[in-house]
């Protein structure tokens, strides 16, 4: 009998295939959806630090009268309230119409008081939080060394708050990965997920303007996080959740195979609805009764940087001699 029982945030799930966290996750009648389908957990759309700011700043600017100074606090006041009750009531019926975990996802961009709310997501009936933590590393006074102090003290500041398992879902643009997966494995949480994926900027030549591109993920992508589970997965004390770019069965098979616990897709159901689901878990058994596996544990991580044999595919980035006559027709 195949099962495809894994672990992730700190829970044991039906099987690897996770919602990400996306505006399709912010209603329950999706969420339900979602749920019905197979899905093995689902991360609800976060609840943004940003979103609260820059709504204070927009009021901030229309200064109206002499008592504005305490509007203004009042007002920081009532609109975190609003938000926070507003997501608050959307985790208690997401709980009620899903038969899967179901996560809350909290982001935020500076640590302190905002994350006091994690307790606040807590009382409302999540099973995990997910810190969706993201400083766009693009002010060039800023080192390292403080970017990495913002995520582990953000860390900290929830893991000591609430009793609900947290994990973190974090970017790639780090000049020190490796040793930032590092030292938030070694805090408090139950998972790392490897990576968001961010809107981008593009341009349109015919106007010679600014645009963003499409939001959803393409072929391809999800090579760069295939990479970094296999590199560090052997090496991190946590379950890492592999994210961007997985499209099919077969994609999450290499996940597993490189060592991930579980993976989160958006951009699939984006193109596909939840009913791709069913026939995504069918792939995946299918795929483990011709190799004889029973269990995800049977395979999983078998070809990461230390099962694999071949450690230096992961850690070969330059093409040098190897692809020195690469003509192309290999990958036709
Ligand atoms: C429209 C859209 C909205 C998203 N909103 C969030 C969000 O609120 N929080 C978050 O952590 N990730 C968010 N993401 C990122 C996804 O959770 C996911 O990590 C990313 O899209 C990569 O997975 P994919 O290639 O399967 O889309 C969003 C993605 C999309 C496409």
């Amino acid at each position: 009998m195949t099962s495809l029982k894994t672990k992730f945030f700190g829970l044991e799930l039906e099987n690897p295939l996770i919602v990400a966290s996306c505006s399709l996750t912010a209603s329950p009648e999706k969420v339900r959806e979602f749920s019905e389908n197979g899905a093995g957990a689902i991360v609800l759309k976060s609840v943004f630090e940003e979103e609260i700011i820059n709504e204070y700043n927009r009021v901030a600017q229309t200064k109206t009268s002499a008592h504005f100074d305490e509007f203004l606090d009042y007002f920081d006041y009532k609109i975190r309230d609003q938000v926070l009750s507003n997501y608050g009531r959307l985790i208690g019926e997401a709980r009620k119409a899903s038969r899967v975990p179901i996560v809350a996802s909290i982001n935020c961009v500076s640590s302190g008081d905002w994350l006091q709310f994690a307790s606040q997501v807590e009382d409302a009936g999540a099973d995990a939080i997910e810190l969706n933590l993201f400083v766009m590393p693009c002010d060039p006074m800023n080192t390292a060394e403080r970017n990495r102090n913002f995520y582990l003290n953000a860390v900290r500041e929830v893991t000591g708050r609430v009793k609900v398992p947290v994990t973190v879902k974090i970017s790639s643009y780090f000049s020190d990965l490796a040793a930032v997966c590092n030292a938030l494995a070694g805090e408090k949480i139950k998972g790392l997920t490897l990576f968001n994926r961010f809107a981008n900027p593009d341009i349109d030549i015919e106007k010679e303007s600014l645009i963003e591109a499409s939001p959803l993920s393409g072929e391809g992508e999800y090579l760069l996080p295939l990479r970094w589970v296999g590199i560090l997965s052997p090496r991190l004390g946590c379950p890492i959740a592999a994210s961007t770019g997985i499209h099919s069965a077969g994609q999450v098979i290499k996940m597993l195979l490189a060592g991930a616990h579980a993976v989160q897709m958006a951009s699939l159901f984006y193109k596909q609805g939840a009913s791709c689901l069913p026939k995504m878990l069918r792939e995946i058994e299918q795929w483990m009764e011709t190799h004889d596996y029973e269990s995800i544990g049977d395979f999983r991580g078998r070809l990461s940087l230390t099962q694999s044999g071949n450690p230096a595919v992961y850690a070969r980035a330059q093409y040098m001699s190897r692809f020195g006559g690469y003509s192309g027709s290999e990958h036709k």
